[in-house]
């Protein structure tokens, strides 16, 4: 038991030291090149397809955009300006060219008879609500209004009168697809304060009144044609028209400042926001409500009220910049450079299992030494040379690692 446990202390406590054994093997030689090479080239390659690895990436876009539509089109025999169908009309990121109205004129508070068809009375003058329908126009007093004709009448409600119909509603305003939309967006990467537009500074007045958005002919004219854009979702007018509906115009950056700051510009591209609920039952496309009050020479209030079915236009801007940054790249190269030792790896599986003289090789490679170091290994070790011997035992006595627990020769 004690002299197991000796030995495992023994065997703990080696020293390993690489020595080199350089073999003359043309085939051995040449796949030690080759892998080598290969190894190489393959750091060479990623390197370059991880080129983004190597850069300071920015992705705290900071942008301000700013719209402009213009157009004239004709709604319910009148004609529409900017001011009429814009909504908001700042020219923010977000807005809605209204397409269609329904306009219910001169509303004051009162009773009137429900358009909705929510509420029915019945034939015992009873007013009965409709399973599963929404609110109406107004609160219901219960109270039903027969027609002349001696039918079933609808129910009475209190609220503004009279109630908006929004069946009845007039052709859109198709001028829209020949309505245009000119975006400014200034953008900034913080991290390296660079500012960019979408459009060059310098670019021609004349060009800039008179071009519409083209990817391929004019990638940065700032004004987009709404026809253009539907076209590029493979939207039709009258589907939009008919409903509403939302449009995204996405403004992306994305930069290699490693290169001239000219070449960072931004790509644009379209989508249709509310695609999830195209076929959707419950909401469909876009519309809201807004009303103007005013009031009659009596002093009672009125409003007129909308009811806009619009296109939703959003202007969503996304990008980051990156630049070359020399840390990672440094880790890289040497990692790069320390597998090129792998080749060492690889021939040495060779060398000791499939070549043949493996185990000369093995032999060689790895050679024990133990503490002692008997007289005739050392004469075998430098046979021939009295010289050599002097010279070992010289420097044995001169250097303290190499000597430790040996004996002397001149004891044996
Ligand atoms: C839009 O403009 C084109 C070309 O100027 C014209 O032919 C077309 O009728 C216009 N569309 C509408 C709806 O007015």
């Amino acid at each position: 038991m004690a002299h197991r446990v000796l030995r495992f202390i023994s065997d703990f406590f080696v020293y390993e030291t690489a020595k080199s054994v350089v073999v003359k093997s043309w085939s051995v030689g040449i796949i030690n090149r080759v892998v080598q090479l290969l190894i190489i080239l393959y750091f060479i390659c990623w390197v370059f397809m991880h080129e983004k690895g190597h850069q300071l990436r920015d992705t705290g876009i900071e942008s301000a955009v700013m719209t402009k539509v213009k157009g004239l089109g004709k709604l319910n025999n009148r004609v529409m300006d900017v001011a009429d169908y814009v909504v908001p009309s700042q020219g923010g990121s977000s807005f809605s060219i209204i397409t269609n109205m329904v306009i219910t004129a001169n509303q004051t508070q009162g009773y009137c008879p429900e358009t909705d068809n929510n509420y029915n009375c019945t034939n015992d003058d009873h007013c009965v609500k409709k399973l599963g329908s929404n609110l109406g126009n107004g609160i219901v007093t219960g109270k039903c209004l027969n027609n002349s004709d001696g039918t079933a009448g609808r129910c009475e409600i209190e609220g503004w009168c009279p109630a908006e119909n929004d069946k009845v509603l007039g052709n859109p305003m198709n001028e829209v697809e020949n309505f245009t939309i000119f975006i400014k967006n200034s953008i900034r990467f913080p991290l390296f304060d660079v500012t960019r537009g979408n459009f060059p500074s310098n670019i021609d007045k004349t060009y800039i009144k008179n071009c519409y958005y083209d990817p391929v002919n004019d990638p940065f004219c700032p004004i987009f044609k709404v026809g253009d854009i539907l076209r590029h979702i493979n939207q039709s007018l009258d589907n939009i028209n008919d409903k509403g509906g939302e449009i995204g115009i996405n403004i992306n950056w994305k930069c290699n400042l490693d290169y001239n700051v000219t070449d960072c510009n931004p790509t644009y591209f379209f989508t249709r926001l509310d695609a999830a609920f195209e076929n959707s039952a419950a909401s469909q496309g876009y519309n809201f409500r807004f009303a103007k009050y005013y009031q009659s020479a009596d002093g009672t209030e009125h409003r007129t009220l909308h009811k806009a079915i619009a296109i939703r236009i959003e202007i969503i801007v996304s990008g980051n910049a990156g630049k070359f940054n020399s840390v990672p790249f440094l880790i890289n190269l040497v990692a790069a450079f320390t597998s090129v030792g792998l080749a060492t790896v690889f021939c040495d599986i060779i060398l000791l299992n499939f070549h043949k003289g493996a185990d000369e090789y093995k032999a060689k490679k790895f050679e024990e030494v133990s503490g002692v170091v008997s007289e005739s290994a050392n004469n075998r070790l430098y046979e021939g040379s009295q010289m050599s011997i002097k010279a070992l035992e010289k420097k044995s006595n001169d250097s303290g690692t190499f000597s430790i627990g040996r004996q002397d020769p001149s004891n044996q």
